[in-house]
């Protein structure tokens, strides 16, 4: 909690600011079982979090508001709808403090990308906020929170590579061989909204279309156990992907010029349109991200696992 103390200008002791890191998550297995009466799906899914990161900075101040700078400024409202407000007023309910914060967002994972962005800006929130206000509740309390926010926070407070069972809420990590698996992540131009992709699933499923669904994660588990990304690339699969390239037909090509430069595993990243490839190593990911740059927005070289959100 030290780290949350500094002097300000005025020479007054004052919480803050507090700097937190989070990455964006791509998912080596998402299976999609049966819609469920909640609205939500059934799945079956092996996140791993990748050095592509937002950062959550939390100001003491007098009342709750977020300003933000980098990707989708200008697009995504910063008002109650927000996640990080939403998780920044979830936490204050949970800890019985007035949600007073200044908060800002320097953002680099795009917006409605498969990449699970907002997401990972509710869980550096929670961990940002519960520094500011000295709540010190455990990384188990902030997940109680976070899976009221969205499927996906509470595996973003954890990172690393993680089963994730339920809704996609239940997380557990999986216990692999101590690795460094080298992306490229190429951002499409537009957006896919999760729930479309979802519906869009179901829609193919219902009239036979879409492709056999994914069976269990113990081939992919079994792979992270290896250091082989041959291995590992041929274990890789998304059920969304059908559902994605059914929405966004240009992802076929982005995914066939991956395949073309030799890349170990071609996929939509979660509910897309993110394509992310499997690469040996950063020479392997540079001649990957130079065949995929005509079909993107822009591309990223990362690299995985990493830790979830963290102060500093
Ligand atoms: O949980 P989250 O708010 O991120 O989910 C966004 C939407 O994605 C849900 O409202 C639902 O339409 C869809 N979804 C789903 N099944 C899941 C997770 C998300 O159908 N397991």
């Amino acid at each position: 909690m030290t780290e949350a103390w500094a002097l300000e200008n005025d020479g007054q002791l004052a919480l803050g600011p507090v700097r937190v890191k989070v990455p964006a998550k791509i998912n080596l297995h998402l299976g999609v079982g049966p819609l469920r009466g909640d609205g939500y799906h059934e799945l079956h899914t092996v996140y791993h979090a990748i050095s592509l990161f937002d950062e959550v900075t939390a100001r003491t101040g007098d009342a709750l508001t977020l300003t933000m700078q980098g990707e989708g400024v200008g697009q995504l409202d910063l008002g109650d709808d927000n996640l990080v407000i939403r998780a920044a007023k979830a936490l204050a309910v949970a800890a019985k403090v007035e949600p007073k914060a200044r908060l800002h967002l320097r953002k680099s994972i795009p917006l409605a990308a498969g990449l699970a962005g907002g997401s990972a800006d509710a869980a550096a929130t929670l961990v940002a906020c519960d520094a500011l206000w000295g709540t010190q509740f455990s990384r188990a309390d902030l997940a109680k929170i976070a899976e009221t926010l969205g499927s996906d926070v509470p595996f973003l407070l954890f990172g690393g590579t993680a089963l994730g069972t339920g809704r996609g809420e239940t997380v557990s990590p999986v216990l692999a061989r101590p690795s460094k698996w080298h992306w490229v992540v190429a951002f499409a131009e537009g957006e896919l909204s999760t729930p479309a992709v979802f519906r869009e699933l179901d829609r193919l499923r219902e009239a036979g279309q879409a492709p056999a669904p994914l069976t269990s994660t113990d081939a992919l588990l079994a792979a992270l156990r290896q250091k082989d990304p041959e291995v590992l690339g041929a274990a890789l699969g998304n059920d969304l992907e059908a559902a994605a390239i059914s929405l966004h037909p240009a992802l076929e090509s982005t995914l066939e010029a991956g395949r073309s430069a030799g890349a170990h595993a071609s996929l939509v990243s979660g509910s897309g349109p993110t394509c992310v490839f499997l690469a040996s190593d950063e020479v392997h990911g540079e001649k990957i991200a130079e065949a995929v740059r005509p079909h993107a927005r822009g591309v990223h070289l990362a690299h995985g696992p990493v830790p979830g959100a963290r102060v500093g």
